[in-house]
């Protein structure tokens, strides 16, 4: 039997940033992380075993790299040599709009992860997939070999990623389900260009900031404390750890050597907005900005409409995407 898999997986915004690696053979990161899954801003991938003698990545929007995924599939093969001859047909696009700016990376590689397995091993379910050993777990350390932040991609709500002291023993888990609290994302698009710099280089380069020894002594304590915030619901504690953990990675891509500089004059314009209508009481929302020029504007659902409504006025050129905290990937046959 070949039957197709297809998969939906979502995309993250990481609220505590993973920024730098351990050691990139085993994507080790230098610091824990946690993120709040996203519900529109998904790929959907399927796939089927073919015979040929490569495997075929197709963007059926017609825009994407295929050259980090077939490295992803090929690395897979390493860990499951049983599928070294069952190639590929993958088609696969995200649901949010293309060439937004959005890094599609933790969305792309979760899916991509899952609907590998799923056809090589002819299981359409997560369920049946975690009775032959590939439990969501296992699926999500899988993921975060094809781009760390896809590790966290596989459970809704709030996840956590710890680097452990063994690159082998990382844990990657759900630390809050989607029902706890309903956060959204307010997705300032500034630039919709593809990214200047690579991630891959960039993260190599933190080491050489004198700023990264730094962040990293206080990581531990800022994951704990965003963790508290998120299970008291307290919005103020959790904006500010956000602001200030995204202007610290930032901080470090900016006086790393070669230095990534992401934010554009509006990137800054947006920040200083924001800051200053919170500051007059009038905006109940945090930022946070990924790499890349685009502001994530954090706040409870709860506001949402009269937050988007003030953003508009503010920045009535600007496209605005809305999104909020989701569910984890889904798997079926096609
Ligand atoms: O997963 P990567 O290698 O694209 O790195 C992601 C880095 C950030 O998006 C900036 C932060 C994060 O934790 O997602």
């Amino acid at each position: 039997m070949n039957l197709q898999s297809f998969v939906t997986s979502p995309s993250n915004i990481a609220f505590v940033k993973y920024w730098g690696k351990k050691d990139s053979q085993w994507q080790w990161p230098a610091n824990p992380s946690l993120s709040m899954t996203l519900s529109n801003s998904k790929t959907e991938t399927s796939a089927k075993i073919i015979d040929a003698k490569s495997d075929i990545i197709e963007f059926t929007n017609g825009l994407g790299k295929t050259d980090k995924g077939l490295k992803h599939l090929e690395w897979l093969r390493t860990q499951f040599p049983d599928f070294k001859n069952k190639k590929l047909h993958i088609k696969t696009h995200n649901t949010f709009p293309t060439a937004c700016g959005i890094a599609s990376s933790a969305s792309g590689m979760s899916a991509l992860t899952l609907a590998a397995l799923s056809s090589w091993t002819q299981q359409f379910t997560l369920k049946d997939l975690a009775k032959i050993g590939l439990d969501q777990t296992k699926l999500a350390q899988l993921s975060r070999m094809g781009s760390g932040s896809a590790g966290r991609s596989l459970w809704g709500g709030y996840v956590a990623w710890e680097p452990s002291t063994n690159a082998h023993q990382q844990s990657i888990y759900q630390a809050y389900d989607e029902k706890h609290w309903s956060l959204s994302d307010l997705i300032m698009i500034v630039d919709s260009t593809e990214k200047k710099h690579l991630s891959s280089a960039a993260h190599k380069s933190a080491w050489s900031s004198p700023l990264f020894s730094v962040r990293l002594t206080n990581m531990d304590k800022k994951l704990q404390l965003a963790k508290e915030a998120i299970a008291e619901k307290s919005i103020e504690k959790l904006g500010e750890i956000i602001e200030q953990d995204a202007l610290e990675m930032h901080s470090v891509m900016m006086t790393s050597s070669p230095s990534s500089n992401y934010f554009t004059e509006k990137t800054i314009e947006i920040i200083s907005t924001i800051r200053a209508l919170r500051n007059k009481g009038d905006l109940e929302a945090w930022f946070t900005i990924d790499a890349g020029p685009n502001v994530h504007v954090i706040c409870e659902s709860k506001n949402k409409v009269q937050i988007l409504k003030s953003l508009n006025m503010y920045f009535p050129n600007l496209n605005i995407l809305e999104d909020h905290v989701g569910q984890g990937p889904t798997l079926k046959q096609k």
